[in-house]
């Protein structure tokens, strides 16, 4: 680490300076080139290397407080969802803003008790929790279990018994609403999803939950999608729910304290209009105003989104069967999205030549899928030049991978005019870290 440099640690002590920006304002130019809030990225790359992703701590401020002060009206807890940008920095930074999270394995909530958050502020969804998560879960005293099955619930019975708790439990339903994403594979809230308990069995597990004697039924749950951008699949699916509630309430002993709306709302990542969150609030209270309920939500690609930038180098420039092609060192072990769900990111170079080509940008792994854009406009950018993909700030790091055995990239964390590296570049010791070179063979 170069001069200047923070650590993790020593960056979450002292707070640093608090800035608060859209990420509009957040990534801009200047005679450096573009910077990250006060920070050229220029100079990030020089000292980290690339590729690496870079997080802007202003805009998840920013973007916290625009969603927290829409719905905090209505008695509301913003549960970030780790799933989308683990790092533990960005956790402590989220929980210095007051965040509580939601976690889906044992590892999130491995990390979120090492970024100092406490059971009561962790919700624990998904829906194939093994036995020992749920144990861990309950040793550690979490708000809740957003529980999927039937079977679940027996299941969290038994441990509970066995450690001789009480657990609280919320049902996560699947309203069966129609939800328009921009991938088929970020929809959970259809019927005939993997997801929740089909609508029309809610009320009998319901049943079973409030008859179980270390379950503690408190609420219900709901997850439509990620990348909504729509208002009508939270309505439709609050009713619902609304619903359930009173028939629970009348049929079974259970007094319910908690509604969790689930996540995603949607960010922009090209020129598509922005969620009018303030409105959202409004949508909300109209429905929940007056229930006596808390709300919980789970947002995690609103919170991140946009306050992040994976930096890639281009390597080498080619031509092939009349196309161009701008070849980087990030690839799809390091940004998924645009080969796994064709999904669009911007590219943009960090010092532009004023020229542009129309070109594929690619990565270097051996895979004809591995590509950050198709046939896109972009900076006549040669070897050795910057670029930034945007919106890398969600579901970026934390799905890549160490595919032909590459290293996964280190995050740097920007606050004010500083910044740090707060994940390492893994080194090839890393990569072979738990294998067994001399294989203990049993049988
Ligand atoms: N709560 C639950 C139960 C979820 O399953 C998810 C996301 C969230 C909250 C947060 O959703 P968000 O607010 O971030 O949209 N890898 C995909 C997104 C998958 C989302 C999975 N669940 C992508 O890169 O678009």
């Amino acid at each position: 680490m170069g001069k200047g440099v923070l650590t993790a640690r020593n960056f979450a002590a002292d707070g640093g300076a608090r800035t608060n920006a859209t990420s509009a304002e957040v990534f801009t130019r200047d005679t450096e080139g573009l910077r990250c809030e006060g920070v050229a990225l220029s100079t990030i790359a020089d000292d980290a290397g690339t590729p690496c992703f870079v997080y802007s701590s202003a805009a998840i401020r920013s973007q916290y407080e625009r969603l927290y002060s829409a719905v905090k009206q209505v008695d509301a807890r913003l549960h970030y969802s780790v799933k989308a940008n683990s790092s533990i920095a960005v956790l402590s930074l989220l929980r210095e803003l007051g965040a509580g999270l939601d976690i889906v394995s044992g590892g999130e909530l491995y990390r979120a008790l090492q970024a100092g958050y406490n059971g009561r502020d962790i919700v624990f969804s998904g829906v194939g929790k093994t036995e020992r998560e749920i144990e861990e879960a309950l040793r550690a005293q979490v708000l809740m279990f957003n529980v999927e099955s039937e079977q679940e619930l027996h299941v969290i019975q038994d441990v509970a018994t066995r450690l001789d708790l009480i657990a609280p439990v919320a049902l996560r339903v699947n309203p069966e609403v129609l939800v328009d994403t921009p991938h088929p594979y970020t929809r959970t809230g259809e019927k005939g999803m993997k997801f929740g308990i089909p609508f029309d069995e809610a009320l009998a597990v319901a049943k079973v939950a409030s008859s179980l004697a270390n379950l503690q039924l408190l609420g219900l749950d709901m997850h439509v999608g990620s990348q909504i951008s729509q208002f009508a699949p939270y309505e439709v699916g609050l009713q619902r729910l609304l619903h359930l509630r009173r028939e629970i309430e009348r049929e079974t002993e259970a007094r319910l304290e908690y509604l969790d709306i689930g996540g995603g709302l949607a960010v922009t990542y090209d020129v598509e209009r922005s969620v009018d969150v303030e409105r959202f609030g409004e949508v909300i209270a109209a429905l929940v105003g007056g229930s006596g309920l808390k709300i919980i939500l789970e947002p995690g690609r609103f919170l991140v989104g946009n306050a992040g930038v994976l930096l890639t180098r281009v390597l080498y420039r080619k031509r092939s069967g009349g196309k161009e092609f701008i070849i980087t060192d990030a690839g799809m072990t390091d940004l998924l999205r645009p080969s796994h769900y064709n999904a669009f990111h911007r590219i943009e170079a960090v010092n532009p030549t004023g020229k542009t080509t129309i070109a594929d940008v690619v990565g270097p792994i051996c895979e004809s899928g591995d590509f950050l854009a198709l046939d896109r406009q972009v900076d006549d950018a040669q070897p050795g030049d910057l670029l930034v993909v945007r919106s890398a700030g969600a579901y970026g790091f934390v799905m890549s991978s160490n595919y032909n055995s590459r290293p996964r990239a280190p995050e740097v964390l920007v606050d004010g005019d500083r910044y740090a590296v707060v994940t390492r570049r893994e080194s090839y010791e890393d990569l072979i870290r738990n294998e067994i070179h001399r294989p203990d063979w049993r049988s």
